[in-house]
């Protein structure tokens, strides 16, 4: 396949609409998906107003931040994704609903597209299998957030073929991340690492009844975290994070991956994070 001229993004949640920002501000034309047109809405609105921020501190034009938004059109149909040339999936980070879908987009998509997953901790040849064509499945792995964190991890899956596993690779480039090449391990690179750290951290509240502000103080000021690890995982979202950890403990068996109780209760009890605004903190 030549150049990616046009991308599909399904699901725009935090994930999703971040990386259908990047793709609109590197004049990417892209087609997002939501189950609800309103839902598709709040996607919009919520990269037009970081755009916005961005007119506003000098770091995009007006008119770069309205023709960035104008290349991003909502559907609830997936059937919009025929002519894509990449579709990036940031749906919910269950197996089941993936497999449904990529077994969708392969009916619906070009024999030539490049299908993708966002997924952190499942795994991507899996996903992959519910296709008929798994050599064109690759993994794109963003962080959160996703217009800020530099790093994409592009993750070749047991039967990806170089080509696709490229043009993701260069498209990764092109929308301004720093992209590394990585196999279908369980947790990539680098969430094999921050799980069981961040579930560390946990369990050291509990053990050393230090208070999540101080946890926080604590690793931003010794050891330079850019965020605390109560902060980090209120970004990411307690059952994000609830259930990354439990699909690396199935795969891998560590005790340190499996998911501190503490973070179970309260995922149980809807304190999800920023997301739900309670969470270590509460948010207005
Ligand atoms: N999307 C787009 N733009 C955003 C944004 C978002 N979600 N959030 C903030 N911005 C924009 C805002 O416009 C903001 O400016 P404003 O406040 O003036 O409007 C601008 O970005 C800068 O925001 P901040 O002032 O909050 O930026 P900081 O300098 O404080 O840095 C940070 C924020 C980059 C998030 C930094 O704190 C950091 O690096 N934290 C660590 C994050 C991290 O480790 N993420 C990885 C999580 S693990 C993961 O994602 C893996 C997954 O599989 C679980």
């Amino acid at each position: 396949m030549g150049e990616v001229r046009t991308v599909g993004v399904v699901g725009l949640g935090a994930m999703g609409a971040g990386i259908a920002q990047l793709c609109v501000e590197a004049g990417v034309d892209t087609v997002g998906r939501e189950v609800t047109a309103d839902l598709g809405e709040t996607a919009r609105d919520r990269i037009g107003h970081f755009l916005t921020r961005k007119v506003e501190k000098g770091q995009l034009e007006q008119a770069a931040r309205d023709e960035a938004v104008g290349r991003l059109t909502l559907t609830t149909e997936l059937d919009a994704f025929a002519d894509c040339d990449l579709v990036i999936e940031a749906i919910v980070e269950e197996l089941g609903p993936k497999q449904e879908l990529f077994a969708e987009l392969d009916r619906i998509c070009r024999p030539d597209a490049v299908l993708a997953t966002n997924t952190s901790a499942l795994s991507v040849t899996e996903i992959a299998s519910a296709t008929t064509r798994p050599e064109r499945v690759v993994g794109m792995h963003f962080f959160n957030p996703a217009p800020l964190m530099p790093l994409v991890e592009i993750v070749r899956a047991e039967l990806t073929a170089d080509e696709p596993f490229e043009t993701a690779f260069t498209f990764g480039g092109r929308i301004g991340k720093t992209p590394i090449r990585c196999h279908d391990t369980p947790g990539f690179v680098v969430n094999r690492v921050l799980i069981p750290l961040l579930n560390d951290c946990i369990r050291v509240l509990d053990e050393s009844r230090v208070t999540p502000e101080d946890l926080d103080t604590g690793m931003k000021n010794g050891a330079g975290w850019p965020m605390g690890p109560c902060e980090l995982i209120d970004l990411v979202g307690i059952d994000i994070h609830v259930h990354a950890s439990e699909a690396l403990y199935e795969a891998l068996r560590e005790p340190r991956m499996a998911a501190p109780p503490r973070l179970v209760r309260m995922a149980q009890a809807g304190l999800l994070g920023r997301k739900t605004k309670r969470g270590f903190y509460t948010y207005d």
